[in-house]
């Protein structure tokens, strides 16, 4: 007879289905067994938050999505946590991607305008909050049954506490076809006009079914956003024309601003702002997050197997709490990483060889890439760790470093690449290490 397979349980939810893959972690669905409602619940892998960098990014993650309460953006209901494991309880929205929907083919100019205003809706409600997304794309925006949108996955995000003295971004992130021109400048960014040139990007590709800046070369995609001339199709109507104009903007200080495009004719048309107050007093149940059984207090947390605590309380007990003294080492994670760099390609090729080769790598170089490699002289491990460097020129003074893992320990790897983008990168900046891709 067939065993039958028994369903995880996290907690009161049982786990489903794999709903999709963000920055930090698997999503899956879940059903709440008390209530049977569904959830999407994220699942943030220990791994992932070793590093402070890391798990800071989650407790900004959480802390920012716990302010948000908008129609058009993923509610998160509670988080719980593991010995093992985060988990972010996510309103469920069971209509998938809309970058699935535009694959079948562009949206009409009435249905278009339907989804730009409820993208800006919940877009100017962040900003108005000081939070900004940093990765908007059709990717992270999800649709209900009823054509309803709802803005994801706010794991790059930044909030007020982000910013330098200057008062401006500095950290490249986001999806290289969606990113504002001066977010690959080394001057800091302002978060609002590079997000809203990224909700360009999107009312583009809503329009037209396909994207404004295109290469398969990033460097070549780099080049042609900072130019900024995408050819915006005679058949559209000549507002749409313009607003898109507008949005695609190079200059971040003459793009149109929020207020300014909720005053655009275009834009106006059956136009009904949403109204998150009235959203919060339906569904939000504050109290229930803190009254749960599981919480306990992180010291008689260690060493814990399988219970729950509940993370909100776990990161409100110390701002300077460091989650990685839950977690266990592990050591697989394939990821690319990226930094931008002054260096010239010669003296890069040069620092990355001397650089490494005192780390006891070999280096090879082929089709203007390198190669990376550590042998191994562990008997356990008997293929050591390979790496490959690739570098894209953005402009004549800047290039950006991709480094991306082929084989080996992801421990040494993520330390030769803190040593680098700290050695390599810009200047005025912090080092600037991005994960770009899972
Ligand atoms: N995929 C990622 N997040 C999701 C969510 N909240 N609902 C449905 N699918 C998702």
């Amino acid at each position: 007879m067939m065993e039958e397979k028994k369903a995880m349980k996290v907690g009161k939810y049982e786990m489903g289905r794999v709903l999709g893959e963000g920055h930090s972690g698997k999503v899956r669905l879940a059903q709440n067994l008390e209530t049977g409602q569904a959830f999407a619940l994220k699942v943030l892998d220990k791994q992932r938050l070793l590093k402070q960098r890391q798990s800071d990014q989650i407790k900004r993650e959480i802390g920012i999505l716990k302010q948000l309460r908008h129609p058009n953006i993923v509610r998160l209901h509670e988080v719980l946590a593991s010995k093992t494991k985060i988990y972010l309880v996510l309103e469920y929205v069971s209509g998938g991607e809309l970058y699935y929907r535009i694959e079948k083919g562009r949206l009409s100019e009435v249905n278009s305008r339907k989804v730009f205003q409820q993208l800006i809706d919940a877009v100017s409600y962040c900003h108005d909050k000081d939070i900004y997304h940093r990765d908007l794309k059709l990717e992270n925006i999800l649709v209900d049954p009823t054509g309803t949108i709802k803005i994801s996955d706010f794991g790059l995000s930044a909030s007020a506490d982000h910013f330098k003295n200057d008062g401006l971004l500095h950290t490249i992130c986001g999806s290289p076809h969606y990113v504002a021109p001066e977010v690959f400048s080394c001057k800091g960014y302002n978060g609002a006009s590079a997000d809203l040139w990224s909700c360009g990007v999107i009312l583009y590709v809503l329009l037209t079914g396909y994207l404004p800046f295109c290469d398969r070369n990033l460097a070549r995609l780099y080049q042609k956003i900072a130019e900024g001339n995408a050819k915006i199709p005679q058949w559209l109507s000549p507002g749409a024309q313009n607003l898109i104009r507008r949005l695609l903007d190079t200059n971040p200080k003459t793009r149109i601003t929020a207020d300014e495009i909720k005053q655009d004719e275009w834009f106006k048309q059956d136009y009904t702002p949403a109204n998150p107050i009235e959203e919060d007093q339906e569904t939000y149940i504050d109290s229930e997050i803190f009254k749960m059984p599981e919480v306990m207090e992180a010291s008689k947390y260690q060493g814990l197997q399988g219970a729950l605590i509940n993370a909100f309380e776990l990161i409100g007990m110390s701002s300077s709490l460091d989650l990685s003294g839950l977690f266990e080492e592990e050591d697989v994670s394939e990821r690319k990483i990226r930094f931008t760099t002054n260096y010239s390609l010669r003296d890069l090729v040069e620092k990355i060889e001397g650089n490494v080769k005192e780390m006891g790598f070999r280096v090879e170089k082929s089709n203007g890439k390198l190669k990376l490699i550590q042998e191994s002289k562990d008997q356990k491990r008997p293929f050591g760790l390979s790496i490959v460097a690739e570098v894209f020129e953005i402009n004549p003074s800047l290039r950006l470093v991709e480094l991306s893992k082929s084989y080996g320990d992801s421990s040494i790897y993520r330390k030769l690449c803190t040593e680098l983008s700290k050695d390599l990168g810009v200047r005025e900046n912090q080092p600037q290490l991005t994960v770009v891709e899972a």
